[in-house]
């Protein structure tokens, strides 16, 4: 697929922050855009504001079913889906898991996990029969290395990068491509009243979707945000658990999501505890 003009891509989450900021790039990259998140009205309202050829559409992706509906929708509304992109995705803090509610630690496997599996199941069936297609699974850069206070967030994303990985070699010969794009920490509202320190720096929601762009572009299978803290995660992956936790500690991100501000994250946690209630 040499770019996205006239490519019909699915975002999941496309309403706010990540997901949106790859909603637009995909428009000006002259696609046609499907706008979908749990939001609905906000979905529809992006949809609007991007644009003729762009709709928007509600699903919570942790309803298969509706996945297999809303790639029909599409299908019919926009054209064949060429790109998937498995973004939707949730983040609770808690210092230790032990003080996490269960609901919340399923509703994070749920969203993050099996939401980025039903998207890849319902989109792969339709890819394959043509032969050509591309899913991008938004994991994190806590897919490759636990997090403190995000344990249940850390396990969903290991799971993405690993399913991803097994996916594309099971698929190597379809024509279907996958890509895993895993972020650091991001000027959304995820991280509102997380604690910064100095040498963990949020990238923005643009940067982001530049790089899953060009890995559209160019087939990229594996891509870090930014590209230069892939050879530090990668290094981190090699060490013993101590040296491990002595290098999250050098950089302080221990702190990050353990000792966050409940008034500033407030906002945050209410919109997720209520698209929690929605099910
Ligand atoms: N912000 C970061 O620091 C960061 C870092 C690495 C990876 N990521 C990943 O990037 C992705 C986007 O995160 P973001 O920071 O833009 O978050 P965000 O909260 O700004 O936006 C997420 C969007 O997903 C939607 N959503 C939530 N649950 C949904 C569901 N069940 N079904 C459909 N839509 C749902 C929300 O309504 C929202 O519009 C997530 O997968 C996240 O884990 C984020």
């Amino acid at each position: 697929m040499a770019g996205l003009r006239d490519r019909t891509i699915v975002v999941t989450g496309g309403a706010r922050g990540i997901g949106l900021a790859i909603c637009e790039a995909a428009r000006a990259g002259g696609a046609r855009v499907a706008v979908v998140d749990i939001d609905g009205s906000a979905a529809a309202g992006t949809a609007t504001r991007l644009g003729p050829r762009c709709r928007g559409y509600a699903l919570d992706v942790c309803d298969a079913a509706g996945f297999t509906e809303l790639l029909e929708s599409v299908e019919h509304d926009l054209g064949p889906v060429d790109v998937l992109v498995n973004n939707a995705g949730i983040a609770e803090a808690s210092a230790r898991i032990g003080e996490q509610s269960r609901k919340m630690i399923d509703r994070m496997i749920d969203v993050n996990l099996r939401g980025t599996i039903n998207g890849t199941l319902c989109a792969l069936a339709r890819m394959e029969r043509r032969g050509s297609g591309q899913i991008v699974n938004i994991a994190s850069q806590a897919g490759r290395l636990g997090v403190p206070a995000l344990a249940a967030y850390t396990a969903s994303k290991f799971g993405v990068v690993g399913f991803t990985d097994a996916v594309r070699f099971e698929y190597r010969e379809s024509g279907v491509r996958f890509t895993c794009v895993m972020p650091g920490p991001a000027r959304t509202q995820m991280m509102d009243g997380t604690r910064r320190v100095p040498l963990v720096r949020l990238v923005t929601p643009q940067a982001v979707a530049a790089e899953v762009i060009a890995a559209i572009e160019h087939r990229r299978e594996e891509v870090f945000v930014p590209r230069s803290s892939g050879y530090l995660v990668r290094f981190s992956g090699l060490l013993p658990p101590r040296w491990r936790e002595r290098l999250i500690r050098f950089f302080g991100l221990e702190k990050v999501y353990s000792q966050t501000d409940p008034v500033t994250r407030a906002g945050y946690a209410d919109r997720v505890e209520r698209q929690t209630r929605m099910r």
